[in-house]
């Protein structure tokens, strides 16, 4: 049995959650500007970063540095203890994977650092002095 009023009900359904190119078409730029922000943030350069790699770096004062804080568990002679060995380490790893070794304590035991942009500089300047 035919039921004209049942088939009404669905052609107002399809009618009303239909969607039109239009709508499909505003959706995805819509996604896509979202998407294009969200990689713009993430890929902000961190300023702390920036500014450290302007710097230039004193051995000197690097080594100073790596003596009161980093030989406890890297070794006098940065030859590895607790910690690994960092006589190469900036041929393994970029300035700015070191730095933030150094200042987000990613990986305990090793402590994050409250460090100043220059000395990381010097830091990172006694680090590569060690190749
Ligand atoms: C309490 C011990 C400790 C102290 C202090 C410490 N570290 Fe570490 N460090 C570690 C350990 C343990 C690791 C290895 C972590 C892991 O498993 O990846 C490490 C890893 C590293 C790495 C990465 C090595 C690699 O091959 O990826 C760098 C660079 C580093 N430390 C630099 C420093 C510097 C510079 C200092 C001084 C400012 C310092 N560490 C002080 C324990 C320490």
């Amino acid at each position: 049995m035919e039921n004209p009023s049942s088939n009404g009900i669905e052609n107002t359904m399809q009618f009303k959650f239909g969607i039109s190119p239009e709508q499909i078409f505003s959706g995805l730029i819509a996604l896509l500007s979202l998407a294009a922000l969200v990689f713009l943030l993430l890929n902000q350069p961190d300023p702390y970063i920036q500014k450290t790699l302007l710097l230039k770096g004193s051995v000197e004062n690097g080594g100073r540095l790596f003596k009161m804080n980093c030989v406890g568990c890297h070794g006098i002679s940065a030859q590895g203890l607790v910690g690994p060995e960092l006589n190469k380490i900036s041929k393994s790893r970029t300035d700015k994977q070191i730095i933030n070794q150094v200042l987000k304590g990613l990986t305990p035991p090793m402590p994050s650092f409250e460090i100043e942009e220059q000395s990381m500089a010097d830091l990172l300047s006694y680090l590569h002095s060690l190749d």
